[in-house]
């Protein structure tokens, strides 16, 4: 027998410990030793972790489908199969020396939100869809949000087909040999697909905690842009070449890892932020002067001006590396994504189904990118966030209590039964810009 759909119903009830028992059983599955996570796209460690969410979802019951990128979509059916499904989800990959609960906590929440609904004999009005994402994080292929990006149309398939890994090889190649075969034309989605999309994870950042807020409900997801510069001096003799006939390629992009700090410091806004986190340096001999340097810029602002203005900054200082140095810059821009605006309607929900948990909850941007950032072009989106302990993410130290990340899977499951019972209408929350 169902229970009726029904704001009466009781607040759905999530089994913290079976949860974080799951968590603790995906972060096993690692190229490198706990507490630290890696799971890179494709790879046998990636895969293992895809199965091990599926065979959890087969157990709840829910009804599996993988796209050729290898989305993986987990639902339940609704009272009208027909409807356009209420979507959640999160992802598995975790950048190297990672922690445990980036993206897991929305796949493996929104896993158990669904799984304690079905417990409960609940029936929404609609379908409800977990997706776990193919590549949220860049590391493999140097692009984030693969995955979303392509369900979006936010990518043509062609451009994904042809980027390439460290070690060479093709984009197409190793989705391939991971098995992963249909055409990746296939992965948009139809317009309309999803009704409402809402993502759990976790802050990330300090306020929640800091607060002492259970429940983030995030009005917005700032905007990133990414950069790839090859610089090219010339190398020799770390002994032989006297200072004055330099041209060192790592002494170049040293200035220029400056710049982007000093760009997003002084850019006049406190959102603005910058970041070289991949630095390579040929011939890599220390008594080798480098010849070339391949550097990596990542800048995001909630302002999508701000940022701009940050870049102008950077590449004025670029031009002056160029001209005072005599080492060759090229910049190529490997994303310039605009900002996400969160539906009203979806806020309002998360904050309602909070408030059914008696849980408080805070309005905060995300200043951390996810698959809502690409979600959002195809459907009214919002995210729900769980507090980080110490602010502390991408680190191995990464840690959300488990009742903190029940309580976000409670709120989830509510949220998305309220907005099967009530979507928000189709434009609200549209970020395309004409
Ligand atoms: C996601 O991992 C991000 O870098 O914001
Ligand atoms: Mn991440
Ligand atoms: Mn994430």
């Amino acid at each position: 027998m169902s229970a009726p759909r029904s704001a009466t119903a009781d607040p759905i009830a999530i089994d913290a410990a079976r949860l974080w028992d799951e968590l603790e059983g995906l972060a096993r599955i690692s190229a490198l030793p706990a507490p630290a996570v890696t799971r890179v796209l494709y790879t046998e460690e990636d895969l293992a972790g895809r199965a091990y969410v599926r065979r959890l979802a087969e157990e709840a019951g829910l009804a599996v489908r993988v796209d050729p990128v290898g989305n993986a979509f987990y639902r339940l059916e609704g009272a009208d199969p027909s409807l356009p499904p209420i979507g959640t989800g999160s992802h598995i990959d975790a950048i190297p020396n990672a922690g445990k609960y980036d993206g897991t906590v929305g796949v493996l929440g929104g896993v158990a939100a669904l799984r304690a609904l079905k417990e409960a004999g609940r029936v929404p009005a609609r379908p409800l869809e977990v997706v776990a994402f193919t590549s949220e994080e860049p590391t493999r292929f140097g692009l984030g949000c693969v995955g979303s990006r392509l369900m979006a149309g936010a990518i043509a398939p062609d451009a994904v087909r042809a980027l390439e890994d460290d070690a060479g090889r093709s984009f197409e190649e190793v989705r391939q040999a991971a098995g992963f075969t249909g055409a990746l034309e296939e992965v948009r989605l139809a317009p309309g697909h999803y009704a409402a999309f809402v993502e759990l994870h976790v802050e990330q950042g300090p306020r929640l905690e800091a607060a002492g807020v259970p429940i983030g409900a995030v009005t917005a997801i700032a905007a990133p842009a990414s950069y790839a510069l090859e610089l090219e001096g010339e190398g020799g003799h770390a002994g032989a070449v006297l200072m004055p006939r330099r041209k060192d390629a790592f002494a170049a992009a040293c200035e220029i890892a400056l710049a982007v700090e000093r760009a997003a410091k002084q850019s006049g806004s406190p959102d603005t932020v910058g970041t070289c986190g991949v630095c390579r340096v040929h011939p890599g001999a220390i008594n080798s002067i480098p010849s070339c340097v391949h550097l990596e810029i990542d800048l995001r602002d909630t302002e999508l001006a701000s940022r701009e203005r940050a870049f102008a900054e950077i590449e004025a200082a670029i031009e002056a590396v160029r001209r005072e140095r005599g080492v060759r810059v090229d910049v190529r821009t490997i994303n310039a994504d605009p900002p996400a605006v969160s539906a009203p309607r979806i806020v309002e929900a998360v904050e309602a189904a909070a408030a059914a948990h008696e849980l408080a909850s805070q309005r905060l941007v995300s200043r951390a990118y996810h698959d809502t950032l690409f979600m959002a072009r195809v459907a009214p989106t919002g995210m729900i966030f769980v507090p980080s302990k110490d602010g502390v993410s991408h680190r191995p130290d990464e840690y959300t209590a488990p009742e903190e990340i029940a309580q976000g899977a409670a709120v989830l499951a509510e949220t998305m039964w309220a907005l099967a019972e009530n979507p928000p209408s189709a434009r609200e929350g549209d970020t395309r810009d004409g």
